[in-house]
């Protein structure tokens, strides 16, 4: 599988659950569903970990490697997309400890979750988004063809978040598919309609 390939992989898987975290948090907020705090930590692992370590190392160690060699004009929205991604340790973290608080005192505090968790979340689309939009079009046009060979020999190392040492995302990524309600997801209420 190529680089390119295995990126827009990566950002769609990355857009599913981030997509279905809002709409678990939409239904907690209006009271059509439980918490499930199994399912909001596997949401929040996913959609931390495989930015913080698997995609983003790809990307910063390769592909902004060669964009910054070959590209000049692309350093501005290099050097912004790496300081982006140097945030995602203190996000995580956030994340992570809204949650905690959340768990422990209860309903009372949910809307202080909820915030914190629609701010990681909409970091998380506007940097996908700049990606697709910005940094993608410019690595296609500006990289030539022995660059992308190269990219792609390092990419074969580090796999997608579906196979190889990775597999492991693939697992949290069917954990949470079985776990999110219908209509997004085939957790608990879709069983029902067999
Ligand atoms: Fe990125
Ligand atoms: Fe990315």
């Amino acid at each position: 599988m190529k680089a390119l390939d295995i990126i827009h992989d990566e950002h769609r898987a990355l857009g599913a659950v981030l997509q279905a975290f809002g709409f678990v948090l939409d239904g907690i907020r209006d009271g059509r569903f439980e918490p499930d705090f199994a399912l909001l930590a596997a949401m929040i692992e996913y959609i931390t970990q495989v930015p913080d370590k698997l995609h983003h190392p790809k990307e910063d160690d390769y592909l902004f490697v060669k964009m910054r060699e070959r590209i000049p004009a692309a350093a501005a929205l290099l050097d912004q997309l790496e300081a982006e991604h140097a945030e995602g340790a203190r996000r995580t973290a956030a994340l992570r400890g809204a949650l905690v608080h959340y768990q422990g005192i209860g309903p009372a505090v949910f809307a202080e979750f909820e915030a914190a968790a629609r701010t990681y979340l909409a970091a998380s689309w506007s940097h996908v988004n700049r990606e697709e939009t910005e940094l993608l079009p410019l690595a296609r046009t500006g990289l030539a063809a022995q660059d992308w060979a190269e990219i792609d020999a390092a990419f074969e190392a580090n796999k997608s978040p579906w196979s190889g040492p990775a597999g492991e995302f693939r697992a949290l990524f069917s954990r949470i598919v079985n776990m999110v309600p219908s209509p997004m997801g085939v957790g608990a209420s879709a069983s029902a309609k067999g």
